[in-house]
């Protein structure tokens, strides 16, 4: 497991490169095209919008040649959807990205056999409330040439979303390569509270990669040729909104920070802190998560943040005018802040409380299901693949949860990492977690506790759509299966493991 960040690290990319010389980008937002019929047959003709995935070239900084990537309208992340609660929109997505991968495939993988194309792209949007068929399930990828309609009801809070490829077996690659960008749902209730908005209000897509002096991704492959896949990609760059360290000038006010970890396996414990006392952070309110907005607002020194979850955090800069502020992932610098020293008017609010979450009560659950998380390995490293519950991808379908009914999902994680597990269609809340016996799990698939249980922390209370799923712990959450009825899938979102078998389709059943 541990060896795949080893053959990830590429030495001598980017420390010679100066930091604090790019500004931060900026995605815009993404222009509608007119207005079409809605295609579910209910009244009126709905937004449309388009947007092509194409190769291009973009500079992640200023002294290096610009990199070839693939991106949504031609930049990474990708242009950010704005979308209003019970408004639904169509999207074309158009896949024109070139015949030949930038990646090496690994065909022994499900789904990304010989005889499937090697450009294969379907887009989903990670927090969406859809149908299944416009879900982005990892099986209904097209190959360039093509495209497909969206059609995205928004019948949900508002919440900072994510849209990113989903196809079958190469999501890790084609992620890589630079395909996602951010779609935030905004409704009345949450503009009601007078927060930073406009340009105080500014999304934040972090990922890391391996930029090569060249300018060009390096992904990382095995020692098997024939099996390409590692277990998990940490690269030695921090990008934030497609550049490497940038700057951004800022006035001594609130801002608000849409912030998406959009990296394919690293786990960023993320701090602001002064460019002279990088021991010290500084503090922080969290204000939101997957899901939207918190009860409250929460005050942090430090985030930390999954592949897939997203935070939303406000940043007070009054405090620091004049100075800089550094945004770092554990050592490693993200970006700057430079806080210009002119006091300014802050018409901005904090408000003390942000929307009433209920917690779920246990009880209405219908059902709890223990799923264990497992590395599967044989002894000579010839097979490894990471699975959900012992199934494989291809077995028939054992999670169909009934529309409408709640359920408790059990997470028994037997590995040595932290898997942050999502499922598509739903929000749900973190129970808690706790300790077990590994050992009797393993010989009698019985859960003993060894420790109490441990309540999520409280910017963990929120309405959630991925969940850290940590070693030694049982993680429980309570979802509402509501919506739609049909096939969706649940996965581990570092994107290695999702690729190789760390996902499982579900039904939603229709009640009776
Ligand atoms: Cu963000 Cu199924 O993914
Ligand atoms: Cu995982």
């Amino acid at each position: 497991m541990r060896q795949a960040s080893l053959l990830a690290f590429i030495p001598g990319t980017d420390f010679r490169l100066e930091k604090f010389v790019d500004p931060l980008p900026i995605p815009p937002v993404a222009p509608r095209k007119g207005m079409r019929p809605r295609p579910d047959g209910a009244a009126g003709p709905v937004p449309f919008f388009e947007c092509t995935m194409r190769e291009f070239f973009q500079k992640v900084h200023r002294d290096l040649p610009p990199t070839r990537m693939w991106g949504y309208d031609g930049m990474s992340p990708g242009p950010t959807f704005e979308a209003r609660s019970d408004e639904p929109l169509l999207i074309q997505w158009r896949n024109e990205l070139p015949a030949r991968h930038l990646f090496a495939i690994d065909h022994s993988l499900h789904g990304a056999e010989e005889s499937k194309p090697d450009v294969r792209t379907v887009v989903h949007v990670h927090g969406a409330k859809t149908a299944p068929q416009f879900d982005g399930h990892p099986e209904l990828w097209y190959p360039p040439g093509h495209s497909s309609v969206g059609f995205y009801p928004n019948g949900q809070e508002a919440a900072g979303l994510f849209y990113h490829d989903h196809a079958m077996g190469i999501t890790r690659l084609n992620t890589m390569a630079g395909l996602m960008g951010m779609y935030l749902v905004r409704d009345a209730a949450e503009e009601a509270l007078g927060l930073p908005r406009g340009r105080y209000e500014v999304p934040l897509v972090l990922c890391d990669r391996n930029i090569l002096p060249d300018g060009q991704l390096s992904y990382p492959v095995s020692d098997d040729p024939a099996k390409p896949w590692v277990s998990e990609f940490i690269g030695s760059s921090i990008l934030v909104n497609g550049k490497i360290a940038p700057f951004l000038n800022v006035e001594p006010r609130r801002y608000r920070f849409r912030i998406l970890n959009a990296s394919n396996a690293g786990f960023y414990f993320l701090t602001f802190n002064k460019e002279r006392d990088a021991a010290k952070g500084e503090a922080f309110f969290q204000i939101g998560s997957d899901q939207g907005l918190l009860a409250a607002p929460v005050v942090l020194e430090k985030l930390f943040l999954a592949p897939g979850e997203r935070a939303d955090v406000v940043v007070d800069f009054a405090a620091y005018a004049g100075q800089n502020l550094i945004l770092r992932a554990q050592a490693a610098v993200a970006m700057q802040f430079r806080v210009a020293a002119d006091r300014v008017q802050d018409a901005s609010q904090m408000p003390a409380t942000l929307r009433k979450i209920e917690r779920m009560k246990e009880e209405t659950a219908v059902k709890t299901r223990d799923l264990f998380l497992a590395d599967h390995q044989d002894r000579l490293g010839q097979s490894h693949r990471m699975m959900l519950n012992g199934a494989h991808w291809s077995m028939p379908v054992t999670e169909k949860p009934l529309l409408n009914s709640t359920e408790i999902w059990s997470f028994i994680n037997l590995t040595d990492d932290t898997h942050p597990i999502h499922l598509h269609l739903v929000r749900f809340q973190v129970l808690d977690r706790r300790p077990f016996d590994m050992q009797v799990y393993l010989l009698t698939k019985k859960v003993v506790w060894t420790g109490p249980a441990m309540l999520p922390d409280t910017n963990e209370m929120g309405w959630k759509d991925t969940v850290r799923v940590m070693p030694t712990l049982v993680t429980r959450i309570i979802v509402k299966f509501e919506g739609f009825a049909g096939r969706y899938v649940w996965h581990c979102h570092v994107l290695e493991h999702e690729d190789n078998e760390m996902m499982r389709p579900y039904d939603v059943l229709e009640a009776l």
